[in-house]
C-alpha cells in the first residue's frame, strides 16, 4: 500500500505490516533535511503514531546517497538566536518522537549519511549500512562552525564510547561503513542486494541492541569527564583557536557539563543556536557554498574520462596517476624508462593500502595503474596529462610528437606551473585543445586544481577539464594563463615578506606565530621550508621577472648554501626528525600586529590585483581558490570577504606607514578603492 500525499517522502506498507519511508527530495540531486522535508516527516510521524506497525524502515531513493544533512541554505536565515533555537527544538522533538515509536525502527544507509541524516538514524533502534566504499557516515557540522543540534551530541555520546563520538564530531571526519561498525555506530554492514532483507529480518527478529559497556559508562562519569575534556581541549587548541573557531570548545563544554543529564538536549539546542549566528559560522557556511560553486562549474559539461595517460612519472605526474587510479580510472603512466616509473608505483601501493584498506580493492587499483614506458596508452586515452620537466623546449618537443597520436577529442592537458599556455600551444596543429590542469603538491591532500585557459583555449575544453577535475574528486578553479596563475601568485608575496622579515632579524618563530594567530593553518616560514626554498626561489624568479618585485638576498643565500628546507634538514629552521626547532623569540621589537599586517596586506594586495586583471571569474571564485589553494584563514570567508570588513581610509594610512618603513613593497592596488567604496 502506497501513500501519495507527500512531495518528498513515500510511505509503503508491505505484507508484513512494515512501513517503509522512502526519502526522495523533490527537484534535488541529493536528500537534505529542509524544513519542508521535516514538516512532511512530522505528518508521517503522526500516521506512525496512530497505527500499529510491525516496524518502520527509513531509506533513500536517491542513488547519490542517504541524507547529506540539514539544508545549509536555511542556515543563512538563522542568525537570530531565538529563531534558531525554536527551529532546532522543533527538529529535536521530531527525532524524539521517532525514537519513542513503539515499534522497532531501522535506517538503511546507502552512500553518504551526514549531519542531520546521522542524527536521524541515531534516533532509530538499528542502523544498517551498505558495504560500499561510497558509504560515509559522519557528523561534520564542526566544519561549518557549529556542532550537531538535532540530538546528535546527546545520542552519539550515549550510544558510542564518548571518546569515539567526540572524536567524530570534533574532527568532522566521516567514517566508512566498516569503521562505523567497529565503533558501534551501525549494527550491520551488508552488500546492497541484502539491504532490504536485512532490514526486514531485523524488524521481525528484533535482535537485542548492544548496551553501553562499563568502560563507556566510566568515561562519561562526572568525575572523569573534566579530565577527558581537558585533553580534548588541548588537542583542539593545536588546530584551532577559541577566538576563531568557538564551536569545538562549545561542544566539549556541552559534553563536559551535561553528559547524561536530562538538560543536555535543551543545552545542545541552545549551544548550536548561539553558534550559528556567529561570524565564524556564517563565513564557514559561505565557504561551503564557495566549494559547491566550484563543484557546479564541473557540471557544465557531461565529459567523463575512462582512461588517463600521464607523461612524466616524477613527483607530480606519478602522484596524479596514482590519484586517478584510486578514483577508478584506467591509467597508463609514461616516462623515459621503467626505472623512473617504479617509485610512483611504489607510492601508489602505499596510497591504495591507506585509502582502500581491503586487499581486493587495493589489487584492483594496482591493476588499473599501468606502467607504460613506450606510451602505448596515449592513443586510447580520453585525457592526456603532461607532467615532465618544467622546460619550454622539452615540453614543446613532446607535444609535437604526441599530438597526432592522440584521439582527436582527447583532453590535452599540461601541469606546468609557470609556462604560458600560448607558448606551449604554439607548436600544436590545434592549440585550442590545450588546457592547463595545475595540480598542487601533495596531490593526495590538495583539493584544488587550477584549470588554466587563455584566449585560444576552446571554451568547451575548459568545461571538460573542470568536469574531469570533479570526476576525480577535486575542486576546479578556472584561471587565466598568466604568471603564477592565481594561487602561486598570491602566495609568493606573502612568503617573500616572511623571508624579508627573517632577513631583518625577526625570529621565524614569531613570524609563524603571528600568522597562526591570524588563522593561517601553518606559518609562512615553515611553509616555505616545507615547499622547498629552491622551489620558492624558482617560482619567485619567474614571477618577479614577469611582474616585477624583489627577492630577499637571504633566499638566494639559503639556496646556494644547500639549505633548502625540510628536505635538507635545514632551511630557515633547523629540523630534527622532520620537526622544526622553534627557538623562543626574545628581545623582538616588532609587534605581532605589524607582522600580520605585513604578511596579510601583501597577500590581499596581490589578490586584489588578480581580481582587477580578471585572473579569475569574480570575488567568490578568488576567495574559494585562495582558501582551498593556500589554506587562507577559512573563518574569515576568504581574503576579499575579509577585506570588505575593513575601512578604506585606515587601510590607506596603514599601507603608507608600512611602505615608508619597509621600502616600497606596500603600494595599494587601485582595485581596493572599488572594493571598499
Ligand atoms: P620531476 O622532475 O619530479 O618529474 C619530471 C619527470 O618527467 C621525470 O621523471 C622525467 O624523467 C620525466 N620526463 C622528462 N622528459 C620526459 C619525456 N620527454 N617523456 C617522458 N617523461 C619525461 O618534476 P615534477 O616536480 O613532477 O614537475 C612536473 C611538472 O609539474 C612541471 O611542469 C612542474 O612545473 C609542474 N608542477 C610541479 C609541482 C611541484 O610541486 N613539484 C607543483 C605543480 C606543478
Amino acid at each position: 500500500m502506497t501513500n501519495k500525499t507527500f512531495h518528498h517522502w513515500k510511505k509503503v506498507v508491505d505484507e508484513d505490516n512494515i512501513a517503509w519511508l522512502h526519502l526522495d527530495r523533490e527537484n534535488a540531486n541529493a536528500n537534505t533535511l529542509s524544513s519542508e522535508v521535516m514538516k512532511e516527516f512530522e505528518q508521517l510521524l503522526e500516521q506512525l503514531e496512530q497505527h500499529v506497525y510491525k516496524g518502520v524502515v527509513i531509506l533513500s531513493d536517491k542513488k547519490s546517497g542517504f541524507i547529506a544533512g540539514a539544508d545549509v541554505n536555511e542556515f543563512l536565515d538563522m542568525t537570530d538566536e531565538d529563531k534558531a533555537f525554536e527551529y532546532v527544538e522543533y527538529c529535536q522533538s521530531l527525532f524524539n518522537r521517532l525514537e519513542q515509536l513503539p515499534c522497532p525502527t531501522v535506517a538503511l544507509i546507502n552512500g553518504f549519511c551526514m549531519g542531520g541524516g546521522t542524527e536521524m538514524v541515531l534516533a532509530c533502534n538499528y542502523r544498517i549500512a551498505e558495504d560500499e566504499l561510497k558509504t560515509r557516515i559522519g557528523l561534520p557540522e564542526i566544519n561549518l562552525g557549529i556542532h550537531p543540534g538535532f540530538g546528535g551530541v546527546v545520542r552519539s555520546t550515549r550510544l558510542l564510547s564518548p571518546l569515539a563520538a567526540m572524536d567524530m564530531m570534533l574532527t568532522g571526519r566521516p567514517l566508512s561503513a566498516r569503521a562505523a561498525l567497529r565503533i558501534g555506530l551501525v549494527n550491520y554492514v551488508v552488500p546492497d542486494r541484502h539491504m532490504v532483507n536485512a532490514a526486514r529480518k531485523t524488524i521481525l527478529h528484533r535482535p537485542r541492541p548492544v548496551k553501553a559497556g562499563m568502560i563507556k559508562k566510566l568515561l562519561s562519569h562526572r568525575i572523569i569527564r573534566p579530565l577527558i575534556a581537558q585533553q580534548m581541549r588541548k588537542r583542539v587548541m593545536k588546530r584551532a583557536s577559541k577566538a576563531h573557531y568557538p564551536a569545538p570548545y562549545a561542544l566539549i563544554e556541552l559534553w563536559e557539563k551535561y553528559a547524561g543529564s536530562s538538560q543536555m538536549m535543551q543545552q545542545e539546542a541552545r549551544s548550536i543556536s548561539k553558534l550559528i549566528g556567529t561570524d565564524t559560522a556564517q563565513n564557514l557556511i559561505h565557504v561551503f557554498f564557495l566549494q559547491n560553486g566550484m563543484k557546479e562549474t564541473g557540471k557544465e559539461s557531461p565529459f567523463k574520462a575512462r582512461h588517463v595517460h600521464v607523461i612524466g612519472a616524477g613527483i607530480m605526474g606519478g602522484d596524479i596517476a596514482c590519484w586517478c587510479a584510486l578514483k577508478g580510472l584506467t591509467v597508463t603512466l609514461q616516462d623515459q624508462s621503467p626505472e623512473r616509473i617504479a617509485p610512483a608505483i611504489k607510492r601508489a601501493a602505499r596510497l591504495f593500502r591507506k585509502k582502500l584498506k581491503i586487499r581486493h580493492r587495493v589489487t584492483a587499483a594496482m591493476d588499473r595503474l599501468i606502467p607504460d614506458p613506450d606510451g602505448y596508452g596515449l592513443k586510447n586515452a580520453d585525457v592526456i596529462i603532461e607532467a615532465i620537466f618544467e622546460d619550454l623546449k622539452t615540453k614543446q618537443e613532446l607535444f609535437k610528437k604526441i599530438e597526432s597520436a592522440a584521439k582527436p577529442d582527447a583532453l590535452f592537458c599540461t601541469n606546468t606551473s609557470s609556462i604560458p599556455l600560448n607558448e606551449l600551444g604554439s607548436v600544436l596543429e590545434n592549440p585550442s585543445r590545450l588546457v592547463g590542469l595545475h595540480f598542487f603538491n601533495p596531490v593526495e591532500k590538495m583539493q584544488l586544481i587550477e584549470i588554466v585557459h587563455d584566449k585560444d583555449t576552446n571554451e568547451q575544453v575548459t568545461r571538460d577539464a573542470s568536469s574531469f577535475a570533479t570526476q576525480i574528486g577535486k575542486l576546479p578553479l578556472k584561471v587565466k594563463s598568466s604568471p603564477g596563475f592565481l594561487v602561486n601568485r598570491v602566495l609568493m608575496p606573502y612568503l617573500l615578506e616572511a623571508a624579508f622579515m627573517v632577513q631583518e632579524g625577526i625570529s621565524p618563530t614569531l613570524i609563524d606565530k603571528a600568522a597562526l594567530d591570524f588563522g593561517m593553518p601553518m606559518g609562512p616560514v615553515e611553509l616555505a621550508d616545507k615547499v622547498g626554498l629552491d622551489i620558492c626561489l624558482s617560482v619567485a624568479e619567474i614571477l618577479t621577472s614577469r611582474l616585477g618585485g624583489e627577492i630577499p638576498d637571504i633566499l638566494h643565500d639559503r639556496v646556494s648554501s644547500g639549505n633548502l628546507g625540510i628536505k635538507t634538514d635545514r632551511g630557515f629552521y633547523e629540523y630534527r626528525k622532520g620537526k622544526p626547532v622553534k627557538v623562543k623569540a626574545e628581545g623582538q621589537s616588532i609587534t605581532i600586529i605589524t607582522i600580520q599586517d605585513r604578511l596579510v596586506f601583501r597577500l590581499m594586495n596581490e589578490a586584489v590585483t588578480c581580481l582587477r586583471e580578471g585572473v579569475v571569474d569574480g570575488e567568490e571564485m578568488l576567495d574559494a581558490g585562495i582558501i582551498f589553494g593556500t589554506g587562507f584563514a577559512p573563518f574569515t570567508g576568504g581574503p576579499l570577504k575579509y577585506l570588505h570588513t575593513l575601512k578604506l581610509e585606515s587601510q590607506k594610512k596603514r599601507f603608507e606607514e608600512l611602505n615608508s618603513k619597509y621600502g616600497g613593497r606596500f603600494v595599494m592596488d587601485k582595485g581596493w578603492e572599488k572594493l571598499l567604496c
